[in-house]
């Protein structure tokens, strides 16, 4: 019998590979499946009962628990769903359950809770109880609107919510004098975190990165949001991949007038990033249509790009900025525009040997303007119906250059070359858009699904196209409402 080497090493693999973290004060070793979900874990193998199971799906964010990452000497807090964390991504990290927060007494969050009747049947307290702790924890001060903010990743079906913004009004006045630069001292110090917490970064340093171990093979898994909704079974049967413990993949560098983006950075990065706020300040708004704030804290660029679904919202903006990729195999690299990775409906110019490397794109000159648009049914954790992106230079009155592109209106998120084409040496008018989007028409091809018929997906373009008009052109167009 032929025995495939490959197979056995990857067997060999599978069995030795140790995941150690700290979970709240304790750290732990395991040899469960590094595929297999932290929330199992937590429940199971811990039996730490108090995040909860709802959805498994990062919709409900009852199963939000705090992710503590060693970062510039200190530990940079965030709230995931654990539901959809693989394991894996937890190695060398401080893991804090609702069970990790108590201090023996009530700590302000919950205090504030109980206080306003925010918590009914209580299924859904401890995720918001995580999720306000990470607010408390940010490296920015933390106001009403950041504790709001917080909670999009969490779903209550009892309050009513009210409650809840009360609840968050309450915080935000105890809160008020933490210091920015040490938060979780700050905390400890007030008595919103237990004392340990202190000790947690000099702790993790002692885990060994396993940065090194051979990362050629495996199912290529970054932050699993996708992953692990679409194939939990196989992600933990699997080896797999983990490449966000790769470190060429992680940070943003500017480099001689490009932006590169390693593919293993979170859509969160991309907001926080200094860089990015300098040199595309309207990405930061945008970002917040994507998922909830728990999803953005574990979803990449590259797996939003590399699941080549036709609706991604990072990638349909990184389109119309006329980003490239870099992508690795095992013995080159080459680069490919994003314009041409999507070959078919779910299908990319991808070989099982390579992964992505990097994203980037030119920085846009100051003068250029740039739009992002999504129409979905709700404004968090939906994935849009259609969504358009549109990047414009002026050369004087005129158009000198357009990219547009869309996502839900063909099998593959598209460039709309053609009505560019069009758009260029033009005058912003509402004659030429009206044109414009007549000339949209024909280059598009939607399909009937849940997310809308045909026709309203064909009209939700025109719409967004316009919408892009009349967002970076104010008082520009003159359209009637019948127009429109
Ligand atoms: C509740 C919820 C809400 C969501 N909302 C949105 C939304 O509003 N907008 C939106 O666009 N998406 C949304 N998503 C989808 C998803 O979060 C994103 O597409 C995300 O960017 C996927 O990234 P990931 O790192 O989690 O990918 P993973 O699940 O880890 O991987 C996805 C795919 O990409 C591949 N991959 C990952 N990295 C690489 C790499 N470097 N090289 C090659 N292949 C790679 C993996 O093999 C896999 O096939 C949502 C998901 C959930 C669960
Ligand atoms: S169980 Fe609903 S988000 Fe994880
Ligand atoms: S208190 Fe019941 S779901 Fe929130």
């Amino acid at each position: 019998m032929m025995v495939n080497q490959s197979y056995i090493k990857s067997r060999l693999i599978y069995l030795c590979y140790m995941i150690t973290f700290i979970l709240n004060n304790e750290m732990v070793c395991t040899a469960n499946p590094a595929g297999s979900s932290l929330l199992d874990f937590i429940r199971f193998d811990m039996e730490l009962k108090g995040t909860k199971s709802g959805c498994r799906e990062g919709d409900c964010g009852a199963c939000t628990v705090l992710m503590g990452t060693p970062e510039n000497g200190g530990v940079t807090y965030r709230s995931i769903v654990s539901c959809l964390t693989p394991l894996a991504n937890v190695h060398g990290k401080h893991i804090v359950t609702i069970e990790g927060i108590n201090t023996g007494f009530l700590t302000p969050v919950q205090k504030a809770l109980v206080d306003n009747s925010a918590t009914q049947c209580g299924f859904c307290t401890p995720g918001i109880v995580m999720s306000l702790s990470a607010a408390e924890l940010s490296m920015t001060q933390t106001t009403f609107e950041s504790l709001i903010a917080s909670l999009s990743g969490n779903i209550c079906r009892c309050t009513g919510y009210k409650s809840i913004e009360r609840a968050a009004e309450e915080i935000a006045l105890v809160i008020k004098e933490k210091d920015a630069d040490d938060p979780v001292g700050w905390l400890v110090a007030n008595g919103h975190l237990p004392g340990y917490f202190l000790s947690i970064a000099g702790r993790l340093e002692e885990i060994e990165k396993n940065e090194d171990e051979d990362k050629s093979f495996g199912l290529k898994t970054a932050g699993g949001t996708d992953l692990m909704v679409q194939k939990a079974d196989e992600m933990s049967e699997s080896v797999i991949l983990p490449l966000q413990a790769l470190r060429e993949l992680n940070g943003i560098t500017i480099m001689e007038g490009r932006c590169i983006i390693g593919a293993s950075v979170t859509m969160s990065e991309i907001s926080h990033s200094p860089e990015i706020r300098k040199y595309l300040p309207e990405l930061n708004g945008f970002m917040k249509l994507i998922g909830s704030e728990q999803v953005r804290n574990m979803a990449t660029v590259a797996g939003n790009i590399a699941n080549a679904s036709p609706i991604g919202d990072m990638t349909v903006m990184l389109l119309a900025l006329g980003a490239e990729l870099t992508i690795k195999g095992e013995e080159r690299e080459r680069i490919v525009p994003l314009k041409e990775f999507f070959i078919a409906y779910k299908k990319t110019d991808l070989a099982d040997n390579e992964h992505i490397r990097n994203i980037s794109f030119d920085i846009m000159p100051e003068s250029a303007l740039f739009n992002f648009e999504k129409v979905s049914r709700r404004t968090h954790l939906d994935i849009a119906s259609v969504n358009s992106a549109m990047l414009v230079r002026m050369d004087g009155q005129r158009i000198g250059e357009c990219h547009i592109a869309a996502g839900g209106v063909s099998p593959v998120p598209l460039c709309l070359d053609r009505t560019c084409e069009f758009l260029r040496g033009k005058e912003v008018t509402s004659e030429t858009i009206l044109q414009t989007v007549a000339i949209m028409k024909e280059e598009i091809s939607p399909i009937s699904d849940v997310r809308g018929s045909a026709e309203y997906k064909t009209l939700l373009l025109r719409q967004l196209i316009i919408a892009h008009f009349l967002k970076l052109f104010p008082g520009r167009l003159n359209l009637s409402p019948e127009m429109i």
